[in-house]
C-alpha cells in the first residue's frame, strides 16, 4: 500500500490535472489501428482523417514501405551509439548529401546534419549557434508564433548562453527592424517558421533576408511544414522565394510531407562542422537507426520526381476547391496558401464541439488549444494531404457547413 499523504508530486499532478479538465485544456489520446492516411481506424471508428501532416500522402507509399523494409534487411534496426561514437552510416551520409543538394541553389558551401527529430534539430541550432559568440553577447530575435520547439530552443539558448532574447510580430517587421538597427551584439540570429504551423501562413522571408543581410543576422528557417511542399520540386521555401545566401539556416523535417521520421539543418559548411563539434542533442544522443536514413532517400527521390510534381499539383486543386467553395462560411478562416487551412473558433468549447460533432459525422480534426494556439483563438486545424480526392474535400466542406449551424445556433 502506497501512503498517499507522501506523495506530494501526484496530489500535485492530480490537482494541476483537474483544473486542466475544469479550463477544457485536458489533452487525451487516440490509438490509431491502421497506417496514416486519409482514412484511418480509430478506436473501433472508421474515421476520415483531415489533420496529419503527411501532406504529399507518403506515410503509407508502397515505395517507402519496401524500402524500409530493404533497410533493415541491409543495416539492421538499430544504428548503436551517437553519430560521433559509431552510429553514423552511410545510409545517414548518402541522406545528408542529397539534402544538401536539395539545397544547394540557396546556400552557398552547404552541408546537411541529419536529426532524428525537428524538435532535436530545432534545441541544436539554437543553442549550438548562440554559442558562437562569447557568453551574453548574442541577440536572439524570435517570431512570436513560432513554433513550441523554437521557443524551447531560444528559452534554452537563453538560459545557457545569456542571450537576449526579442519576440517580434512576422506579419510587421517594423518593429524588428528597429530593434536590429539599435542592437550592438556581434551574433544577432533571427528565427522564423517558414510556414506557420497553426495558421498555414508563409514568412515574409526576402524581407528578413534582407533586414538579415543588412544587419549581418544569421536567419534561420524552420521550414518543417514547406518542405516536400513547395517549391516546383518540393525543395521548399527557399526553391520558392528562389533566394540564396549564406546567412541562411534551413532546417526541414522528414515526418511530415516526407513522411517518414526525422529531421535536418542544412547550412554553409563551418556551420555545420560547429554543430558538430558543439551541438549536444546532436552529440549526446544514439543515432536514428540508419534502415530510417534509408527510407527517407527514397522518399526525397519521390518528392523530387514525377511523383511529388502530381502529389503538389493535387494539393494545389485541394486548396482553391477549399478557398472557393468555403466562402458560405461565417467561421474565422486564416489566408493561408498551403495545405494548412485553420478555422479560428475562439473558445476552448466551441473548438471542441466542433470536434466532437465532426467525429460523430466521421471526421477526425482535433480541437487545437492553448497554449499550442494564444488563448481565444482555439481552432480546428484542418489539413489536406496527395491522398484526399477532390470529392473528399467537397463532402467535408458540406458537412461543415451542417456543423458551423449547429454550434452558431448552440452559442446565439
Ligand atoms: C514548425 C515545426 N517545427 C518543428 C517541429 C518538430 O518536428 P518533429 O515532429 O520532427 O519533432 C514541428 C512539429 O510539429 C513543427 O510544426
Amino acid at each position: 500500500m502506497t501512503d498517499k499523504k507522501h506523495v506530494y508530486a501526484i496530489d500535485l499532478a492530480q490537482q494541476q490535472l483537474a483544473q486542466l479538465n475544469s479550463e477544457l485544456l485536458l489533452r487525451k489520446l487516440r490509438i490509431t489501428q491502421s497506417p496514416c492516411d486519409t482514412h484511418v481506424h480509430v478506436e473501433q471508428k472508421s474515421l476520415k482523417a483531415f489533420c496529419s501532416n503527411d501532406y504529399l500522402g507518403l506515410a503509407n507509399h508502397p515505395v517507402l514501405v519496401e524500402a524500409l523494409r530493404e533497410g533493415v534487411v541491409k543495416f539492421g534496426v538499430g544504428s548503436g551509439a551517437s553519430h560521433l561514437i559509431s552510429g553514423h552510416s552511410i545510409a545517414h551520409d548518402l541522406l545528408e548529401k542529397k539534402l544538401a543538394q536539395f539545397q544547394d541553389k540557396h546556400i552557398p558551401d552547404v552541408k546537411a546534419l541529419f536529426f532524428s527529430t525537428g524538435y532535436m534539430a530545432n534545441i541544436a541550432a539554437l543553442t549550438g549557434f548562440a554559442r558562437l559568440a562569447p557568453e551574453g553577447q548574442a541577440s536572439i530575435y524570435s517570431a512570436s508564433l513560432n513554433h513550441a520547439s523554437l521557443i524551447d530552443g531560444v528559452r534554452l539558448a537563453k538560459a545557457q548562453t545569456k542571450a537576449t532574447v526579442h519576440l517580434f510580430d512576422h506579419t510587421h517587421l517594423d518593429t524588428l527592424a528597429q530593434l536590429l538597427e539599435k542592437d550592438s551584439s556581434p551574433l544577432k540570429i533571427i528565427v522564423v517558421d517558414g510556414v506557420f504551423s497553426m495558421d498555414g501562413d508563409i514568412a515574409p522571408l526576402q524581407e528578413l533576408l534582407r533586414l538579415a543581410t543588412k544587419e549581418d543576422a544569421l536567419l534561420i528557417v524552420d521550414d518543417a511544414h514547406g518542405f516536400g511542399v513547395l517549391g516546383a520540386h518540393g525543395h521548399g521555401l527557399l526553391e520558392q522565394l528562389n533566394i540564396a545566401s549564406d546567412r541562411l539556416v534551413y532546417i526541414g523535417t522528414l515526418g511530415k510531407a516526407a513522411g517518414v521520421s526525422g529531421a535536418f539543418i542544412c547550412a554553409q559548411e563551418s556551420l555545420i562542422q560547429w554543430l558538430i563539434q558543439k551541438g549536444r542533442p546532436y552529440i549526446y544522443s544514439t543515432a536514428t537507426p540508419p534502415a530510417i536514413g534509408y527510407t527517407v532517400q527514397k522518399s526525397l527521390e519521390l518528392i523530387e520526381g514525377d511523383e511529388g510534381q502530381l502529389r503538389r499539383a493535387q494539393l494545389v486543386r485541394l486548396i482553391s476547391i477549399w478557398q472557393t467553395e468555403m466562402i458560405f462560411s461565417k467561421w474565422q478562416k486564416l489566408n493561408s496558401p498551403t495545405p494548412i487551412q485553420p478555422i479560428v473558433l475562439g473558445s476552448n468549447a466551441n473548438a471542441l464541439q466542433a470536434a466532437k460533432l465532426l467525429d460523430e459525422a466521421g471526421y477526425w480534426i482535433p480541437a487545437i488549444r492553448p497554449p499550442t494556439v494564444p488563448v481565444g483563438s482555439s481552432r480546428l486545424r484542418i489539413t489536406f494531404s496527395a491522398n484526399h480526392s477532390e470529392e473528399d474535400v467537397r463532402e467535408l466542406i458540406k458537412t461543415l457547413q451542417v456543423i458551423e449551424k449547429k454550434v452558431l445556433e448552440s452559442t446565439s
